[in-house]
């Protein structure tokens, strides 16, 4: 098949009820931490995509038994220590196109006396790993640089607890210190910067000793070191992320509504509901519950045809990181200036996101005022294409290739977005999704 799409024609009204694929981030820990259980762990609706599939083979490669099937996926690890490593010449581990498994990767490896190299493509090769390595030092990991991939990190039987102040409220750090933390002898304390909290949920249900106080913009937690962890079996919710681009198509369609089953709604990633929500979208949680200590629950949503422009408070950033390339789309048709600040961590995705989003809105006809960190999107509800767009070279970011769908569907014109592959890294079945929507 060939590696773009072509899309000429605005989508029709539906009315559907769909599910989405398991949540990345959750798909991606489980691996993790099923590997520090020397017991079997078992996952239900685990993401089969390829940056599932690059954790679990650098857990393999690091001694883990791996079990794939159609409906679940087990996983015997091989405990705290990495002594089955000492006879192995040299590793190498690839993560692929994944910041998130790179860098807890990282954390993982803070007791293996082992050289590894850490390697990725071209993307992840780009991205800062000072904000893992620079504290995995403060463990006593040794490095042969701090930057970029690839690079080759060295850890220690036993690690020194820490302090560190976490101020970028990413969440792939806060991780990557929690799981060096669980392999340190002695109390670490980090005050990180609000970020999505499933590490700690999943800690907590794992009964590992953590303990969390919370202001408004910081959270203080404190781990303390252990020896073993339980096997963790878990069913992965549906992922608000993917979930995101069906819930702006439908806003933007015309009489459409939608209902999507089973997604995670823990409310450190819901900012985009909220955001969606303040410029006028009608969306609904329905039958929401509790599962081990996130929330799920079904999001029902309809075509609005009275979007506004917003101001939006900073304080929703970290909950919609992954969101905002659709909620600028949702700007762009709406009635007057939408205002989006303090997002310079946009610029430090798979791809440079912020630029991106400018350069598609510029060929969209939307004026649009961006700097490093912030971006002001002068809408129009009247918006409308007939012209010829081609989207190329944007680093294979699978979200750049999935926003662009969803404007040509929204907005009209005649659309060649190539990179069709890059839905694999996260949501490999959003064009079937999309089709199924269609019918
Ligand atoms: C993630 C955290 C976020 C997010 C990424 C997944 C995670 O990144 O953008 O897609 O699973 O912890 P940062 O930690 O860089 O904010």
């Amino acid at each position: 098949m060939e590696n773009f799409i072509q899309i000429t024609k605005k989508i029709n009204s539906f009315s559907k009820k769909i599910n989405v694929e398991g949540d990345k981030s959750l798909s991606i820990r489980w691996v993790i931490l099923s590997s520090l259980s020397k017991k079997k762990s078992t996952a239900y609706n685990l993401l089969k995509s390829e940056d599932v599939f690059s954790a679990l083979n650098c857990i393999r490669a690091l001694g883990s038994k791996v079990k794939i099937s159609k409906n679940k996926c087990e996983v015997t690890g091989n405990g705290f220590n990495f002594e089955n490593l000492r006879n192995k010449k040299k590793l190498i581990l690839n993560a692929g196109n994944s910041g998130t498994l790179g860098r807890l990767i990282l954390g993982l490896l803070i007791n293996s006396k082992k050289k590894i190299k850490l390697i990725g493509d071209k993307s992840l090769s780009k991205r800062d790993f000072s904000r893992v390595t620079l504290p995995l030092k403060k463990f006593g990991a040794r490095f042969n640089k701090f930057k970029r991939l690839p690079i080759e990190m060295v850890g220690l039987e036993n690690p020194r607890k820490i302090n560190y102040l976490e101020k970028k409220g990413s969440a792939q750090s806060k991780t990557t210190i929690m799981l060096a933390a669980l392999k340190s002898k002695g109390v670490t304390k980090i005050k990180a910067k609000k970020s999505r909290n499933h590490t700690e949920l999943l800690f907590k249900h794992l009964k590992i000793p953590i303990k969390i106080k919370k202001d408004r913009t910081f959270d203080h937690i404190r781990i303390n070191g252990i020896k073993e962890i339980k096997p963790l079996n878990y069913k992965i919710p549906g992922d608000i992320s993917s979930c995101a681009f069906f819930i702006v198509l439908t806003l933007l369609a015309n009489n459409s509504q939608l209902l999507i089953k089973d997604i995670n709604i823990n409310p450190s990633r819901t900012g985009v509901i909220k955001i969606l929500k303040m410029m006028g979208a009608e969306i609904k949680f329905v039958n929401q519950r509790k599962y081990k200590g996130e929330k799920i629950s079904d999001i029902f949503v309809k075509s609005s045809t009275n979007l506004k422009g917003i101001n939006c408070p900073t304080y929703y950033n970290s909950s919609a990181i992954d969101e905002f390339l659709v909620i600028f789309l949702v700007a762009a048709k709406s009635k007057g200036i939408s205002y989006f600040r303090n997002l310079s961590e946009l610029n430090q995705k798979e791809s440079p996101r912020l630029i991106w989003a400018s350069k598609i809105l510029g060929l969209l006809g939307i004026k649009n005022i961006t700097t490093k960190s912030s971006i002001k999107i002068y809408g129009n509800p009247h918006l409308n294409l007939n012209k010829k767009i081609i989207i190329k070279n944007f680093l294979k970011d699978h979200r750049i290739f999935m926003m662009s769908v969803i404007a040509a569907l929204s907005f009209g014109g005649k659309w060649k977005i190539h990179d069709r592959n890059s839905i694999k890294t996260s949501f490999p079945k959003f064009l079937e999704i999309l089709k199924k929507i269609k019918a």
